[in-house]
């Protein structure tokens, strides 16, 4: 059972509180979800309401993981899913500080929480009735005071001083989308829709393509990179964008923030041979196209005119946008040739990473006759140069010089 109906959200709110506390404790201990659901069933409570208490027990001991105040919280699973980590929420709300705030597709209120907590007045909308149930629950929880509408995002009318923050659903099933008409309210529609305000602030898929038609022009783009994981891009229009910046990368939890302004043109970096060292450039920055001008700083080279991918002679200094692997081979892309090179080192495991080649990772563990064992700092990366495909063995910093 994992999405629930009004009433039930209600119930769960309002009497099921108690029920969810136990049923996280005993799953806490051991218990499993089916028996649990069976006692509460035994107790007389319905088959969805059962359901809908082990769903918001297990979604709760989930969120303990980001969410300091998980066990005062109610979620469903996949509201849960779908529900900004706060760290990064926390971040991104900042520029809504003290404002009126109208917050589209609210869901349980990760975004309207975070922003809340930084002095804004939110008004949260959703289509989900129950969801915003959940969400009144958890506002009060944190003594947050929250006004609720239930409503289409493309419908309400924010009042004019307000800004507007937006987090559109990205999931069709179990696909990520990432064109901005398959977001859920669309982009473009959004953005028509609130045309008028102030500024607004639209989280969008990491993945965006930075040509899709629904961009808002002249927006800010940040992308957003908690420890190696890119995990989401935000437009930010009107008051909301920051003065002059076309793109922004940001490094979480440190808050690292690198910006590119609209006046800037992208530095080049010449293409020269691999060297002895791969800079792997933060996906956050690679995306906002501030690859280059880090590679400059550090003096590196691109290994191909089309990738982002920099090589040295020597370490770089540190640097939070970069990390280094050690080049220890560079081969044809051939698995004889690979496997040779590997049967004269002790390499046993390895992963493959591939650089705009097309990779049959199952047929290269049959030719390599080794077993898919996951890594151990060593991998395979197939690179697309402008002359042809190669195979770089390389292997992390920290491992390299070991
Ligand atoms: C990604 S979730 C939002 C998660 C939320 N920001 C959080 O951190 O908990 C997207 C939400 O948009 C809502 N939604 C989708 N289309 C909508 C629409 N046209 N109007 C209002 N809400 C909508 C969905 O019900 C869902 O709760």
């Amino acid at each position: 059972m994992d999405e629930i109906a009004p009433e039930t959200a209600e119930w769960l709110v309002d009497d099921g509180r108690d029920h969810v506390t136990d049923a996280t404790d005993a799953l806490d201990h051991g218990e499993s979800e089916l028996a649990v659901v069976a006692r509460l069933r035994a107790t007389g409570l319905s088959t969805e309401q059962s359901g809908a208490v082990v769903g918001a027990a297990s979604a709760r001991r989930r969120a303990r993981a980001t969410w300091p105040a998980a066990d005062r919280l109610l979620f469903t699973r996949t509201a849960l899913e779908q529900a900004s980590d706060p760290q990064v929420s926390t971040w991104r709300t900042r520029r809504l500080a003290d404002a009126d705030v109208w917050d589209l597709g609210a869901g349980v209120g990760g975004d309207t929480l975070a922003a809340a907590a930084h002095g804004a007045r939110v008004t949260a909308v959703d289509l989900d009735a129950a969801r915003l149930t959940l969400l009144r629950h958890n506002a009060a929880a944190l003594g947050a005071d929250v006004t609720i509408v239930h409503g289409d995002a493309l419908r309400v009318r924010p009042d004019a001083a307000a800004l507007v923050h937006a987090d559109p659903g990205r999931r069709l099933g179990e696909r990520r989308v990432r064109r901005l008409v398959d977001h859920q309210p669309p982009v473009g529609a959004l953005v028509r829709a609130h045309a008028g305000v102030r500024g607004m602030a639209i989280v969008l898929s990491p993945a965006v393509d930075l040509g899709d038609p629904d961009l808002p022009p002249d927006a800010e783009l940040e992308f957003v990179q908690t420890g190696g994981d890119l995990r989401e891009a935000v437009a930010w229009t009107g008051e909301l964008r920051g003065i002059d910046v076309a793109a922004r990368a940001t490094l979480l939890p440190e808050g690292h923030s690198l910006t590119r302004t609209t006046a800037e043109g992208r530095a080049h970096l010449q293409v020269g041979p691999v060297g002895e060292i791969l800079l792997d450039v933060a996906p956050a920055a690679v995306r906002a196209r501030l690859h280059d001008r880090i590679g400059a700083e550090h003096g590196a080279r691109r290994i191909a005119r089309t990738r982002a991918l920099l090589c040295l002679d020597a370490p770089p200094a540190p640097d939070p946008w970069v990390r280094w692997r050690r080049v220890h081979a560079v081969l044809p892309v051939r698995a004889k040739a690979v496997r040779a090179w590997l049967r004269t080192r002790d390499v046993d495991a390895v992963e493959f990473v591939s650089h705009g080649m097309p990779l049959d990772a199952v047929a290269w563990w049959r030719a390599l006759g080794r077993p898919p064992r996951g890594p151990t700092g060593w991998r395979i990366e197939l690179v697309r140069m402008d002359d042809g495909g190669r195979v770089l063995l390389t292997r992390e910093a920290s491992m390299a010089d070991g």
